[in-house]
Order: C-alpha cells, then sequence, then structure tokens
C-alpha cells in the first residue's frame, strides 16, 4: 500500500452538517482536525478547539486522562460523529478502525472474521480469501484459520482485529487503547508486530492509549489532551529514528521523552 496511492478523495464534516468534498494534499496529510469542538446534546462537552495533522505514513499518538474526549475524536475521526465546531478531513472510506475490545463475533472462525469487512464491501469470495490468507498470516495467526474466537488469547483476538482491518489495506488506521487488555508482555510483543506491520506498509495511525511508554515507543508526536473537555495541552515531537527495538524503552532519550509527555499531562490536574 504505497503513500502515493493515498486518493486524497475527503470527507469533510462540518458543525453545519454540511458534507464537503475536497482535496487534501494527498502527498502529505491523511488525518486533519481543525479547530474541532464536540458538545453533545445532554450538555457534555467533550472536546474543544482541538487542531493537529496525522501525516502520511506517520504515527501520531494521543495520551489524555479517562473521559477527556479522546475515543470521541476517533469517532469524529471516522464519520460517526459530526463535531459541533471546526471540522475533520480524511478519507473515511480508506480507514481502519480497531476497538479497544476486539468485537469479534464469537460464531465465526478467525477466517470468516477477518472476511467480514471484505464482505461488507462485496469483495468476491475466492479474492476474500486471498486476501485473508494474508492478512492472518502477517498478523502471525497462520494455522489458526478454522479456530474460534473462544480458543484464542486476548493477544491473538486483538490481532484477529488487526487483520481484519488490514485486509482491506487502509493506509489510514485509528487505534483506540488496542493493546489495553492484555499483560505486559503481550503488549510489547503486539507493539513491536504493529511497528514491523507499519514499516512494510507505512499506514497512517492515529493511536490513542493510557501508556506513556506505548506512546512515546510507537509514535513520531504524541498529542497530550488536558482533562475532558479534551484540548491540546502539548504536540510533542518524538526524534527517535525508526526501525525501534525493545532496548530504546531504557536509553536517556526515550526516558526524558516520557517525562516530558508526563509532565504535561499532570500539568492541568
Ligand atoms: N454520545 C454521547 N453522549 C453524551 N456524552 C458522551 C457521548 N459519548 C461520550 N460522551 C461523554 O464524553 C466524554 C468523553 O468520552 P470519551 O469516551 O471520548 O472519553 P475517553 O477519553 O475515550 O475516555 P477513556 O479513556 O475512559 O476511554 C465523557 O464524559 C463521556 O461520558
Ligand atoms: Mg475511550
Amino acid at each position: 500500500m504505497p503513500v502515493s496511492q493515498h486518493t486524497g478523495e475527503v470527507h469533510e464534516s462540518t458543525h453545519d452538517g454540511q458534507p464537503d468534498r475536497r482535496q487534501l494534499r494527498p502527498a502529505e496529510v491523511s488525518l486533519r482536525f481543525a479547530n474541532v469542538s464536540m458538545h453533545f446534546p445532554d450538555g457534555t462537552n467533550a472536546l474543544t478547539d482541538v487542531s493537529f495533522d496525522v501525516g502520511n505514513g506517520e504515527l501520531v499518538a494521543v495520551v489524555g486522562p479517562s473521559g477527556c474526549g479522546k475515543t470521541t475524536l476517533l469517532r469524529v475521526a471516522a464519520g460517526l460523529e459530526t463535531p459541533t465546531g471546526g471540522s475533520v478531513a480524511a478519507d473515511t472510506s480508506d480507514m481502519g478502525y480497531i476497538f479497544q475490545d476486539a468485537t469479534l463475533m464469537d460464531w465465526r472462525t478467525v477466517q470468516g472474521n477477518v472476511e467480514l469487512v471484505a464482505e461488507l464491501q462485496r469483495i468476491p469470495k475466492a479474492e476474500r480469501s486471498v486476501r485473508a490468507a494474508s492478512a492472518i498470516a502477517s498478523v502471525g495467526l497462520a494455522g489458526f484459520e478454522d479456530h474460534f474466537p473462544d480458543a484464542l488469547s486476548g493477544g491473538m483476538k486483538m490481532r484477529v482485529s488487526l487483520a481484519r482491518s488490514l485486509i482491506m489495506e487502509p493506509s489510514l488506521f485509528l487505534f483506540d487503547e488496542p493493546f489495553g487488555a492484555v499483560d505486559q508482555i503481550t503488549r510489547e510483543t503486539l507493539q513491536q508486530e504493529l511497528l514491523v506491520l507499519h514499516s512494510q506498509r507505512r499506514f497512517a495511525g492515529l493511536l490513542v492509549t493510557h501508556s506513556v511508554t506505548e506512546a512515546v515507543y510507537l509514535s513520531s508526536r504524541v498529542i497530550v489532551l488536558s482533562p475532558r473537555p479534551g484540548r491540546v495541552l502539548a504536540d510533542i515531537e518524538v526524534p527517535l529514528p525508526y526501525p525501534r527495538l525493545p532496548e530504546l524503552r531504557f536509553e536517556p532519550g526515550f526516558v526524558e521523552l516520557t517525562k516530558r509527555v508526563t509532565h504535561e499531562l499532570g500539568s492541568e490536574r
């Protein structure tokens, strides 16, 4: 999925509810939030004036306290919510959304779950099978095609969820705390696998996480949100080269960045 294939066709929803199709600068930006605010009808103010871009092929992490609007931000990016202020520009037809829990269908096998999105997109059966086999192999689950979700570990379920989106080869992924429900060792394995997949496929990613270490380890920028209503407290560059290897977590430059993010996170409590 070369980045240059990104069409630049965007879905843009504005606070007046009028969808607008515009051309983003395709070589640069996959997702753009411009002064996004979200005020729910019950009075909850979830986001205020959030602006930042995710460049093509870039991994950007979002951290912020519970309830500050992180999931809302992803839902707005995916076009599932229309912001009450500002606008978001992204190609929603070329987007993968990885939910916090793997949300697999218990009655479908691994193969059946991975084929689901392709089925909804009416991709013919033969092509679906080929794409599913490739996606399943790329998340390390070859041999488990006929297993049902009940027979999988939490980490394996998350891999299936990833494969289900990978099958459409999106150029932008939204990740909502994808590794929150697994143990630390599995989590670090999955982080490494995500980096390998990213180096192969060069998708852009917006990754919500509670873990400052995970945010810095995976991303090239960390957006720090304030307590609700979430607004951008800091947009911190992570100038550490890829590929990243686990030992990086102990290096002074890495530790310094995690301190900085933690400091920004705590600055409005
Ligand atoms: N549809 C909705 N209607 C009203 N309020 C909502 C709606 N969706 C979310 N909220 C509220 O918006 C705020 C932000 O919710 P959101 O789920 O985005 O937070 P979050 O940062 O993802 O939290 P967590 O880290 O716990 O997952 C919360 O107060 C939540 O109750
Ligand atoms: Mg959330």
